[in-house]
């Protein structure tokens, strides 16, 4: 074959790749804009017809405006602080009990209601259904809150509840007591006008969230188990509405936590014969550990974005994303690689895409002049929902890849597992026709918490866990949870008395709608 044959070829050849290619884009082209052109907006079960269940309205008048706020404000003033994993005011949870009695008096005398304490300070109300027959629900707060110091720079002591510009400031105003106050307080007004449930429900109020819930709900689970209980759903706190917090996201969003990320600790050790500072050998026990904590810095987890519920967030939200990101968000199926790489440059949206691993303690040597034989490190793994703590461990051996480095797993859970958000999941369209109702212009979307909950100790009693609570985070507002000036607007708190009002009476409806097909309604 001749030299300029040879060439005439490849030309030839490169230019059928050429085409076949154009042709490929052009076809993905062709289907992306298809799909971005089709997005169902919302349709389904919010044009259905739903059995009438809202007998019961809430308007607020002056007199409860001022009571309810007042009830509030004495919460947060109460410090119900979990100091440590052992160690919490339990003087604090005790006057939290005195104070719920007093604040909520038809709550604690109703012959609908039974209440008991479990742990010593978590409580058990179950509301009890005139239909029997249908499978009760359960609504969960936490009365415990996060440490919190005025000098770390509020602008109003932080167990204080003082009102600045029409906010309430204090910790636990919206971790987690705006929660719990608002489901007592609807409760409370709910019994006040004669309200009885059809289906009957639980609440569950642990004193130890932000320590696990070893010993409240944990508790609150053994109970229900002995007593054989089985629930449609639990809703937890979470997720909340997120209005000009996502990039390029139209109005605000109501984000349903669907699951939660896992976590491991893992334990890094090297251990080495001592020796003196004076003969030291060419890799100590420190050298050997921190060149294994780099390669895990270097080497992140893989990327998963799109193979969890954070995938299913993207394509709700979709037609609120301005062009060109709704043809982004609507094609993930194509765009989810790219997409990686863009969240995986900030930690918060990286906390998306992957299973993080922050290395939190380093501890070796006790003298100046000797050479330490132990060498530790802890790194702390938040899971991606398609991943297992066994995977992980798995990752970080191989990542590490050195024999001498003993790594070892010393507690974790697996992620959650992930909770329906179909139109037959009766939970999550419960709670977002009660956001909708509420709130008509955001748009309902299942999310996925990279924290975690009470609720994961529930996941023998139910399918479907919920971590949601309709507090408006604008921008600014998610660095005040657990941070400082944490704080809530009094017009928002009235919202929360209002939606869980309104929730507790549409869970009385006996089945979900069905569903009308958004194809004819459009
Ligand atoms: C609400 O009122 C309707 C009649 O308007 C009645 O059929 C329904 O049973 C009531 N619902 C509840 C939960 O009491
Ligand atoms: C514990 O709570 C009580 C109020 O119930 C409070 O007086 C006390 O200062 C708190 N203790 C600590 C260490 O914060
Ligand atoms: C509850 O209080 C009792 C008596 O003070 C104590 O023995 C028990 O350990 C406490 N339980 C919890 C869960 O704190
Ligand atoms: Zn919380």
């Amino acid at each position: 074959m001749t030299e300029s044959g040879s060439k005439l070829r490849i030309f030839k050849i490169l230019k059928i790749i050429i085409s076949s290619l154009l042709i490929t884009v052009l076809l993905l082209f062709t289907i992306a804009a298809i799909r971005t052109l089709s997005l169902d907006v919302n349709a389904g079960l919010q044009l259905a017809h739903w059995e009438k269940t809202n007998n019961k309205s809430l308007v607020i008048d002056h007199h409860q405006r001022e009571e309810l706020l007042a009830n509030f404000k004495e919460a947060i003033r109460i410090p119900t602080v979990s100091f440590s994993n052992t160690e919490s005011n339990t003087t604090a949870l005790l006057e939290f009990d005195r104070f719920l009695r007093k604040a909520f008096p038809t709550v604690f005398s109703s012959s609908l209601v039974h209440h008991e304490l479990v742990g010593n300070y978590s409580h058990l109300f179950w509301v009890k259904g005139s239909q029997p027959e249908l499978v009760p629900y359960m609504l969960l707060a936490h009365i415990d809150v996060v440490p919190a110091s005025e000098s770390d720079g509020w602008e109003a002591p932080p167990f204080s509840a003082k009102e600045i510009d029409g906010f309430i400031y204090g910790r636990g105003t919206i971790d987690d007591k705006n929660s719990l106050m608002g489901i007592l307080q609807a409760l409370e007004y709910l019994l006040l006008k004669g309200y009885a449930p059809r289906r009957g429900f639980y609440i569950g109020l642990g004193h130890d969230e932000e320590i696990n819930g070893l010993n409240g709900a944990m508790n609150i689970v053994r109970v229900l188990k002995q007593r054989g209980v089985q629930l449609l759903f639990v809703m937890d706190e979470g997720l909340t509405i997120s209005d000009g917090i996502i990039p390029g996201l139209e109005g605000p969003a109501a984000l349903i936590g669907l699951s939660e990320k896992g976590q491991a600790a893992v334990k890094l050790s090297v251990s080495v014969a001592p020796g003196h500072a004076s003969m030291p050998p060419r890799e100590t026990s420190i050298g050997i550990l921190a060149t294994a904590v780099k390669r895990l810095e270097d080497n992140p987890m893989p990327r998963l974005f799109g193979y969890g519920p954070e995938g299913d967030t993207f394509e709700h939200l979709a037609h609120k994303f301005s062009f060109p990101l709704k043809f982004i968000m609507s094609n993930l199926w194509l765009f989810s690689p790219l997409l990686s790489r863009i969240l995986e440059r900030k930690p918060v949206s990286n906390a998306f895409v992957r299973t993080t691993t922050a290395v939190t303690f380093f501890n070796a040597g006790v003298k100046i002049n000797v050479i330490p034989s132990l060498a530790e490190a802890y790194v702390n793994l938040r899971i991606h929902s398609a991943q297992s703590v066994e995977e992980v461990l798995d990752i970080i051996k191989d990542t590490v890849g050195d024999q001498r480095v003993k790594v070892e797993l010393v507690d974790g859970f697996d992620p959650l597992p992930i909770s329906g958000a179909d139109e037959k999941a009766f939970g999550f369209q419960i709670i977002k026709k009660t956001v909708l109702d509420l709130f008509p212009t955001v748009t309902v979307a299942p999310g996925i918490c990279i924290g975690n909950t009470d609720s994961r100790h529930f996941v023998d009693l139910t399918k479907n866990i919920y971590r949601f609570s309709p507090a408006w985070f604008k921008p600014g507002d998610p660095e005040r949870f657990h941070g400082i000036n944490e704080r809530i607007s009094t017009k928002n708190y009235e919202e929360m008395i209002v939606f869980y009002f309104n929730l507790i009476q549409n869970c009385d409806i006996r089945k979900l709608p069905e569903p009308h097909s958004s194809v004819h309604e459009l």
